[in-house]
């Protein structure tokens, strides 16, 4: 028979030299209903976060810059997904890295770290952190990816607090160690009347029942910084070093001031992250006024338009908690008043259904 040249893209079974390249076992017997239970097991999420340079690029400086304190460290990777920080840790010395990850992702992860050298510093174990056995007790670094939109959509960072009081050493560190929620206000008349008013008359047919739904469900979307009305306002921030799953339910009060005379559409909230322990603090902003990432801005959507005068001040509070049938939802409520207005307007929404937009389309059952 006559040899398959590098020409053809016929593969015949009986040429030795030709790579038929047959799709792996997880890959190929994953279908959609596999990919709706393993969200991360599909390399397109992984595409997403890997090319978000703000984020990864962060990760990156915050580790390999930092060798001194990872050279002989024990670290532990917390979600390592493909496993990049893993081989961010390994690169900047440390002795050995765990990476665990509950997705299939994990088998590419495996092959992943032996293809780049690492099959004898980094050991990966697939499995739920909270569940999983894990090769080594104590750990000096923990390294993790958790944040979700507003931060803590997906609640993964219970899962991260659970790891620091099983496997961290006393005196350990966390990359990232502090993130801060921000708040702020938006002029926002297009894309309001565009998603929301919408409902109100769609082929002259009245559609506004479901006008309350779209309104009560935060959007997931990029604001443009002179959308921007009030001075922004730090509404949480968190030590992962000391904080405790409880502070993840909270109601924080706000204060917003307006910068110029104008209308308000919306609330905006967005997040900072700050690696606290690096030499020269690595610190990225997901803010309307950064570099864009993947994690984009928050929108909350008021009933009416408000109009607000340079200096005026809307007042009011956050109330933020796990939904209690699915708690990787977030029941958000948000009061406020404006100015001196004894008034106070109470709007809930329902952090969930992002499923058309959004990187995770899948996260939506309960554990
Ligand atoms: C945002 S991704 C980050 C992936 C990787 N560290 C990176 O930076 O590209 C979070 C990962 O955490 C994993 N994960 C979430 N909760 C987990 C848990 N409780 N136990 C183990 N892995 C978990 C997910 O499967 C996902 O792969």
């Amino acid at each position: 028979m006559e040899s398959a040249g590098p020409s053809t893209h016929h593969i015949a079974s009986d040429v030795t030299s030709t790579h038929h390249i047959a799709p792996d076992v997880t890959s190929d017997s994953m279908t959609s209903r596999d990919y709706y239970a393993d969200s991360y097991a599909h390399f397109g999420i992984h595409e997403e976060m890997l090319k978000d340079t703000v984020r990864t690029g962060s990760y990156r400086s915050a580790i390999m810059n930092n060798g001194h304190l990872f050279k002989g460290k024990t670290v532990l990777d917390v979600g390592c997904g493909t496993g990049i920080l893993s081989m961010f840790a390994a690169k900047a010395g440390a002795s050995h890295v765990v990476g665990i990850d509950m997705s299939n992702i994990i088998d590419q992860a495996q092959k992943i770290i032996e293809a780049n050298g690492f099959k004898d510093t980094i050991t990966l174990v697939k499995g739920k952190l909270e569940e999983a056995e894990l090769p080594i007790d104590k750990f000096d670094i923990i390294i993790s990816e958790w944040m979700g939109y507003f931060l803590l959509y997906e609640s993964m960072l219970d899962t991260v607090l659970l790891a620091r009081d099983k496997y961290l050493k006393p005196e350990g560190l966390i990359f990232p160690d502090t993130a801060k929620l921000l708040f702020a206000a938006i002029e926002d008349q297009d894309y309001k009347e565009e998603k929301i008013n919408f409902w109100d008359n769609v082929y002259g047919f009245d559609y506004s029942c479901i006008k309350d739904i779209a309104l009560r469900e935060p959007l997931v979307d990029t604001v443009e910084l002179k959308a921007v009305v009030t001075d922004p306002y730090v509404i949480k921030e968190i030590n992962l070093l000391t904080a405790t799953k409880e502070d993840l339910t909270f109601t924080a009060p706000f204060n917003l001031v307006a910068t110029r005379d104008d209308y308000i559409h919306a609330f905006l909230a967005w997040f900072d992250i700050v690696f606290d322990c690096t030499h020269k603090k690595v610190k990225f902003s997901t803010g309307p006024h950064a570099q864009y990432t993947h994690w984009k801005q928050t929108v909350f959507y008021t009933p009416e338009t408000i109009t607000i005068k340079r200096g005026q001040e809307i007042t009011g509070s956050l109330a933020c908690a796990p939904n209690a049938r699915n708690n990787r939802d977030l029941d958000i409520s948000i009061t406020y008043a404006v100015g001196d207005e004894e008034e106070e307007t109470i709007v809930d929404y329902k952090m969930c259904v992002i499923l058309y937009s959004c990187r995770i389309p899948f996260l939506l059952q309960s554990d």
